[in-house]
C-alpha cells in the first residue's frame, strides 16, 4: 500500500478554498492509502512564535482538520514536535545538504528578501527538515501545491544522495501526489481569483465563520453593473460567484441564475443571498463540530497521543535502520 504524507502549516483557519482543495482530497486519500498527516510546528519556529500562540495555533489546526473529516482511526494524524526522531533525521540530512543548493531555493530567497533581519539557519535548512518529514516514514507520495514542488525536488535529491552515499536502496524517492481533476479551484470574493487568507479581508469564507459573517462577506463581493446583451460572456468576477454557487448550491439554483444572467434579468443581490444561505447550510455542521471539538480537551489530547504513538513507531524504525546504515552501531 502506498505511503502518502502531507504536512500542514499551523497558521490560520481553514477556508472553503482549503476545504475543496486539499482537505477534501485528504479525506478521500485516507480511505485508500496509508496516510500520515502532521502539523508542522517545528517548521513554524522559523518565525519565532510566542509559546501561547504556537500551542493555540496547533490546537486550532488539529481541531479544524478533524472537523473537516480527517479520521484519526484511518490516517496517522500527529503533531511534528511529538516525534523527535524527525529532528534526528534532519540532523543527519543536514550533514549532506550544501549551502549553495539551500541558498538557491526560491522560498528561501524570497523570505530572506522579505525579512532580512531574521534569516536564520532554520529558514535555510527548511528543505532538509521537510525531507526529514517525508523520509522518516519512507513515504512514496506527497500531495503538494505548486509552491512546494521545489522543496519536494530537494527531498528527492537528499533521498538519492543518502542512498548513493551508503550504497543502499533505503529511501524510496518521493513522488508528487497529483489530485488531477479532483482539485477544484475556489475563487475568492474580491474578484481577484483565488480564495486565500492573505488576499485581504473578506476574500475568504472560513469554516468557522458564523451566519452573520458569511452574509456580510458575500453581500460585499465584487460585481459589475450587470449584463447588457443576451447570452453575454461573464466577466471573471461574475464567473467566480457562479463557481462558488456550483460548490455549495443545487444545480437548479445555478441554472436559474445562469438563465437570469443570459436574459439580462439577473439581480446580483438575489444571487448573493442564495449563495450566502447555501454557504451557511454547508459550513454550519463543520462549524459546530469545530466548536464541539475545541471544547473537548480530553478527546483532542487522546487524538494527539494516539497519533504520536503511531508516528513514533514508524519513525523509530527508520531511525534505527538509518543509524545502522550510517555506522552508529552498538558496542
Ligand atoms: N512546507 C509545507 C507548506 O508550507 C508544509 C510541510 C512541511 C510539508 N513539511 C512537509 C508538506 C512535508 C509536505 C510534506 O505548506
Amino acid at each position: 500500500m502506498n505511503i502518502v504524507l502531507s504536512g500542514i502549516r499551523p497558521t490560520g483557519n481553514l477556508h472553503l478554498g482549503n476545504y475543496f482543495g486539499a482537505v477534501k482530497n485528504f479525506v478521500k486519500m485516507q480511505e485508500e492509502n496509508q496516510c500520515f498527516f502532521f502539523i508542522a510546528d517545528y517548521h513554524s519556529l522559523t518565525t519565532h512564535p510566542t509559546p501561547a500562540d504556537l500551542h493555540g495555533n496547533v490546537k486550532q489546526v488539529l481541531v479544524e482538520y478533524l472537523a473537516a473529516g480527517l479520521d484519526p482511526e484511518k490516517a496517522t494524524l500527529y503533531v511534528q514536535s511529538d516525534v523527535p526522531e524527525i529532528a534526528e533525521l534532519y540532523l543527519f540530512l543536514n550533514m549532506n545538504a550544501y549551502l549553495g543548493e539551500l541558498e538557491r531555493v526560491t522560498t528561501f530567497k524570497e523570505k530572506a528578501r522579505k525579512q532580512p533581519d531574521n534569516v536564520n539557519a532554520g529558514l535555510l535548512t527548511y528543505p532538509s527538515l521537510m525531507a526529514a518529514d517525508i523520509l522518516i516514514h519512507r513515504s512514496h507520495q506527497v500531495p503538494v501545491g505548486k509552491d512546494q514542488e521545489q522543496h519536494l525536488e530537494m527531498s528527492r535529491t537528499f533521498a538519492r544522495r543518502f542512498n548513493r552515499m551508503y550504497d543502499v536502496e533505503y529511501f524510496p524517492i518521493p513522488q508528487a501526489y497529483n489530485f488531477g481533476a479532483d482539485l477544484v479551484k475556489i475563487p475568492g470574493l474580491d474578484g481577484s481569483g483565488k480564495m486565500g487568507k492573505s488576499e485581504g479581508e473578506g476574500n475568504a469564507i472560513f469554516l468557522i465563520d458564523d451566519a452573520k459573517t458569511i452574509r456580510k462577506k458575500v453581500m460585499k463581493a465584487v460585481t459589475d453593473t450587470g449584463p447588457t446583451a443576451l447570452n453575454q460572456a461573464k466577466p471573471d468576477m461574475i464567473e467566480n460567484l457562479f463557481s462558488l454557487l456550483k460548490v455549495v448550491s443545487t444545480p437548479e439554483a445555478v441554472q436559474y441564475f445562469d438563465d437570469q444572467y443570459n436574459q439580462c434579468t439577473i439581480r446580483y443581490g438575489d444571487l448573493k443571498k442564495q449563495l450566502a444561505e447555501d454557504m451557511i447550510v454547508f459550513t454550519e455542521p463543520i462549524r459546530q463540530r469545530i466548536l464541539d471539538l475545541a471544547a473537548d480537551e480530553a478527546y483532542i489530547s487522546k487524538v494527539a497521543r494516539m497519533g504520536a504513538e503511531k508516528a513514533r513507531e514508524s519513525a523509530a524504525k527508520t531511525i534505527r535502520e538509518v543509524r545502522e546504515i550510517i555506522g552508529f552501531r552498538h558496542f
